[in-house]
């Protein structure tokens, strides 16, 4: 093996889809309240998908902003990772739809699923591919239709969610690059893996109407037990991997957490002693767009010229299985 090459980010991008469904809209729907909801989570709006539009239309809306940001062509991109948990279907892998879409031949297609983490999970797999040399640009796009799974008779669980997706173009090639991979760390908690979950569907249960009858289509979730994971689960990783690089949380600029509830996100702060001002928050208009998040409020950071030449970049994720990751990040341009 050669000395280890350097992984760098060449394009952003980000699609949300057109129709917002307030808080306020929300009242309708179900016995809630505009009050309720910024209180206990901060979302205020989220974006709906058509009827028409999946997980792979909104995927592939990404994708062409981060090729177009990459400067390069999509015939250039030469492996295509999907990050979601609402895949069009159990079968063809939505990457190969968004390939289908983009008008590229041959290259290789999967897709990873890792609940909310699964937009860092796969930056640490296609670093690894990019290292191996197979590689010369990596598309990886998460991106979730949540609400085509969202239970509309389930207060505790539909205020939450959104529609949307991010995307990035993965390289060795320094030349034009945004910014440098510095580090990933990733885990999982198998043991509280039934916390989160669509039960129904799979081979444990395949649909019939008695699964229909059960709701069992729908997300599930235990809220309080995902909450105090959340915060512990991030609280630890984070700390492991500033650790290991040898940096103080003040060392980084910007915190990229998942944007889940803004309640968690303070818990973050408050452990580490950090400014909420550090943390780039888009969830109050995008709720919980799951996979996507965190490369959504990335692209908005970037969009908005947050960043800086040599500014540090902490990206914090935790979601269902439970996984949860984290990568630093350098800006470069
Ligand atoms: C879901 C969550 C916001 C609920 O907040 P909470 O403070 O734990 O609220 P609770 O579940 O204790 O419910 C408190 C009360 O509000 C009620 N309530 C729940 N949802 C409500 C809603 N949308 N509107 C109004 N009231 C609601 C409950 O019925 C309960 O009423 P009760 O006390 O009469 O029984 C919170 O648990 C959470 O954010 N969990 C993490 C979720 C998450 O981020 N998941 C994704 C991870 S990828």
């Amino acid at each position: 093996m050669g000395a280890k090459k350097e992984i760098f980010i060449r394009g952003i991008g980000s699609y949300l889809p057109k129709r917002i469904l307030t808080n306020k809209d929300l009242e309708a729907i179900v016995e809630t309240s505009d009050e309720w909801i910024v209180s206990r989570t901060g979302i205020r709006e989220r974006h709906i998908a058509a009827d028409d539009e999946f997980t792979s239309d909104m995927a592939t809306q990404a994708a062409l902003r981060a090729i177009e940001d990459a400067k390069i062509q999509p015939r250039e991109i030469d492996c295509i990772i999907v990050c979601s948990v609402t895949f069009d279907m159990a079968f063809p892998a939505t990457a190969c739809i968004v390939q289908k879409n983009l008008g590229i031949s041959e290259c290789p297609c999967m897709d990873l699923e890792a609940g909310c983490s699964a937009f860092v999970y796969s930056m640490e797999v296609a670093a690894g591919l990019l290292q191996l040399g197979c590689y010369k640009n990596i598309l990886i796009i998460a991106s979730d239709k949540l609400t085509s799974i969202t239970d509309w008779e389930d207060r505790t669980t539909c205020v939450l969610f959104g529609d949307g997706a991010s995307a990035v173009v993965l390289t060795t090639e320094a030349y034009g690059a945004r910014a440098m991979l510095v580090d990933t760390l990733l885990r999982a908690y198998g043991k509280d893996c039934y916390s989160l979950m669509q039960p129904g569907g799979g081979c444990r249960h395949p649909a019939s109407a008695e699964t229909v009858e059960k709701r069992m289509h729908y997300l599930r979730m235990n809220g309080r037990e995902v909450f105090k994971s959340a915060v512990r689960g991030m609280g630890a990783i984070l700390k492991d991997i500033f650790l290991r690089n040898q940096i103080e949380p003040t060392d980084v600029q910007h915190f990229l957490p998942h944007q889940a509830n803004m309640r968690i996100i303070e818990a973050v702060a408050e452990t580490f002693q950090i400014s909420l001002e550090k943390f780039l928050i888009v969830l109050h208009r995008t709720g919980n767009t799951s996979a996507g998040s965190v490369g959504i409020a990335f692209d908005d950071g970037y969009r908005n010229g947050r960043f800086a030449a040599g500014d540090t970049l902490s990206f914090i994720t935790f979601g269902g299985g439970m996984t949860c990751a984290t990568a630093l990040v350098r800006w470069l341009l």
